[in-house]
């Protein structure tokens, strides 16, 4: 298929005709979901929307203006009064369309949206597979063999579906690092040839435990040839399903948390469907146990309504598990071990450094089904934590932690920061509309004031050991997070995944994956932050602490993108030209340079009729708003996990070849090995080759 590239008028194929809900494979919404979409929102709460509720008296230009001095990463960064006061881009009142050369950063050619099944990269640039599913990460691991793969093999190899990855420098240049990859979820129809999802054996569920969790790993940079090199160390860890993990802050040790195996409620094995995540400043890597429901069978037995109403909360329903895990486990049969499921869906936080660390979940960040978690830090060293709970009509969240970071790289004092997340006050975000309730109609048109925008509010669920929500203790509200976060009116999203706060302006951004329930019978209708009617694209909020304060508990917020085919009258890309930009879906993950541009990969195949891929979108100046396709992933594959440094691009290539219909027998793609070969989730780097502008590109000058 041809698409013109963007400039040119185009013609965006129609919806793929699929048999299931939303643009993803079957396969793929049926492994990493468990059909998510197909079943009803599990939020049935009938909490107002404060949007038609309050109206602040917090006008637009004092919260900017209050903003005007920011701090990210303990660093004083000013922005001018006058460029406060103006906003962020300027007059939304006519379209721009960009004067001068490209904003920094973003100096390349837009790649053409396509089907092809490798990753299409942008002319002039180089790209280099760094890891793939299979690949050595402990010292003495096997080679991959995939029709004679063991648990054994796969618990010293790395992961399978990629998804979240941090770099950590290890030195001033950052030419060595700890690579750490989260492995969210296993499809075994693809893994396996001759897979019987009704009676799977006890070794392909054992490697479907050891492909689950994390890689760590040790990654030099290619300072003559660009790109990242793995190489073997004694930093090579596998994190699985049966690692040990310690539960800390304010519920542990909760009879909650208890179960026969771990009657202290202190100890976990493993992780599970480990999502996004981020780097933090101490130099630990954070990552999010998201669709945790999915592994847990036998949810019809459990006859306690309490019981029964915390599990539909969490999407959990049915007997037999998708894996049929609880066959060769009780601890994934609730009506053998109904606490287990509490011990998932948590933040957790790995310290590459020390390959023996006991690995801990944070209870202080609350359970949900947690995206990832991002840290910035206040002016005074406190670490705030940035959340999304991706489940349609789920909430935002923010930490911040009562004691401050303590820097340096000594053992203590990275002993003393993975502490922070373990004490602070827990809130969840309320969002309030600026303009009229019936100017918000659904369609996607922009109200009257020129832009879907208003206040918004960080509402207190629980301060370490002390509850804030009458009718819940603390424990209660930190293991069932979302039961409080409804008690308190939150403002209910279109699956809020990615949070990320900008490192030159400190506006933070949240990607908001899509909902295409929104609006619909017995669904929560359109608001001004989720201003579409079955929205099947997405979009992207922007907001500015009040003060430029992390921790502030006001904020202004307005949407950056609204996504879809910028032919549709229901896209916006924030005021800029609707003709210059690439059509975009479904964003995911997000990612900033060290310019403030905004790289966004994105979780849909099927809706535009179009690969994943990962953009790139200016916040500030003539050009924000420009949104470019830096790249595409193979077919069936969604873009995951972007790392964006000056002079290299890595993105975890999940799921490739998952298309309707796959399988191992039928592989969808023959990606990253070709020749037929069954493809593997790898994670790739791309960088620039000759001359060029400012980054992603300074690499071979
Ligand atoms: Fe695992 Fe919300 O994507
Ligand atoms: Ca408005
Ligand atoms: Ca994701």
């Amino acid at each position: 298929m041809s698409i013109p590239p963007p400039g040119e008028r185009r013609t965006i194929p129609l919806p793929l005709a699929a048999g299931h809900v939303g643009g993803r494979s079957g396969i793929t919404c049926r492994y990493r979901c468990a059909d998510a979409c197909a079943h009803d929102a599990p939020n049935r709460s009938d909490n107002p929307y404060f949007g038609d509720l309050v109206r602040t008296a917090m006008s637009r230009r004092g919260v900017l203006r209050a903003a005007a001095v920011v701090t990210v990463g303990g660093g004083a960064l000013a922005m001018t009064a006058g460029q406060a006061a103006a906003g962020p881009g300027g007059s939304q009142a006519t379209a721009r369309g960009g004067g001068s050369g490209p904003a920094i950063g973003t100096d390349f050619e837009s790649v053409t949206p396509n089907t092809e099944d490798a990753v299409v990269i942008p002319t002039g640039y180089r790209q280099q597979v760094i890891i793939r599913w299979g690949d050595p990460v402990v010292g003495d691991a096997p080679r991959f063999d995939f029709d004679h793969q063991t648990a054994a093999a796969q618990e010293a190899q790395f992961g399978y579906n990629c998804d979240f990855a941090g770099l950590i420098p290890r030195d001033a240049l950052g030419q060595d690092n700890w690579l750490v990859v989260n492995h969210e979820y296993t499809t075994e129809p693809e893994m396996f040839r001759g897979y019987d999802p009704d009676d799977p054996t006890e070794e392909q569920v054992r490697i479907g435990w050891a492909a689950h969790g994390l890689s760590v790993v040790r990654a030099l940079r290619d300072p003559v040839a660009g790109g990242l090199r793995v190489v073997p160390s004694r930093y090579g860890r596998r994190i699985t399903v049966r690692t040990p993990f310690e539960l800390t802050g304010p519920a542990a040790g909760s009879e909650l948390l208890r179960t026969s195996a771990d009657p202290t409620g202190r100890t976990v094995l493993g992780t599970l469907n480990n999502c996004a995540g981020g780097v933090t400043p101490w130099g630990t890597v954070l990552s999010g146990e998201e669709n945790f429901n999915q592994y847990f069978g036998n949810a019809d037995q459990v006859t306690d309504p309490v019981a029964a109403e915390r599990l539909a909360r969490y999407g959990i329903s049915g007997g037999a598990s998708t894996r049929k895990w609880e066959r060769f486990d009780d601890r994934f049969d609730l009506a053998v071990e109904p606490n287990e499921v509490n011990r998932f869906g948590w933040v957790v936080e790995v310290d590459p450094s020390d390959p023996d660390s006991t690995p801990v979940k944070h209870t202080a960040l609350g359970r949900f089904k947690h995206e990832g978690a991002t840290i910035r830090l206040t002016e005074d060293g406190r670490a705030v934590a940035y959340q999304g709970d991706d489940e349609r009509f789920d909430y935002l969240y923010k930490f911040v932690s009562r004691g401050r970071m303590v820097p340096g790289n000594t053992r203590a004092a990275r002993r003393h920061n993975m502490r922070l997340l373990d004490d602070g006050t827990l809130y969840v975000a309320r969002l309030t509309g600026d303009s009229p309730a019936e100017e918000i109609d659904g369609s996607g048109a922009l109200p009257a004031d020129g832009e879907f925008g208003g206040t918004g509010e960080w509402v207190p669920l629980a301060r370490g050991d002390r509850s804030l929500v009458p009718g819940m203790t603390a424990e209660e509200v930190y293991v069932f997070t979302r039961l409080a976060a409804d008690r308190v009116g939150a403002t209910k999203m279109d699956r809020p995944e990615d949070v990320e706060a900008n490192p030159v302006t400190g506006r933070v951004y949240a990607a908001l994956t899509n909902n295409a329930n929104r609006g619909a019978a017995g669904s929560a209708g359109p608001d001004e932050a989720n201003p579409r009617a079955g929205n099947k694209h997405g979009h992207v909020l922007e907001w500015e602490e009040a003060g430029g304060d992390a921790a502030a508990t006001t904020f202004r917020w307005r949407l950056l993108l609204v996504c879809g085919d910028p032919e549709s009258p229901d896209t916006y890309f924030a005021g800029f030209d609707k003709s210059q930009v690439s059509p975009i879906t479904s964003p995911d993950n997000l990612a900033f340079d060290d310019h403030g541009n905004l790289w966004i990969s994105t979780d849909s195949t099927g809706a535009l009729g179009i690969n994943d891929g990962l953009y790139v979108v200016p916040t500030e100046g003539e050009r924000r708003g420009e949104l470019k396709l830096f790249l595409t992933v193979p077919r069936g594959a969604e873009a995951c996990g972007p790392i964006v440094t000056e002079d290299l691009v890595t993105v975890c290539v999940q799921h490739p070849g998952e298309i309707d219909g796959s399988s191992a027998e039928r592989p969808g793609s023959d990606w990253p090995d070709g020749g037929g070969a069954n493809p593997r989730p790898s994670v790739v780097g791309v960088w620039r080759t000759g001359p060029g502008g400012r980054g992603v590109g300074r690499i071979g000058r």
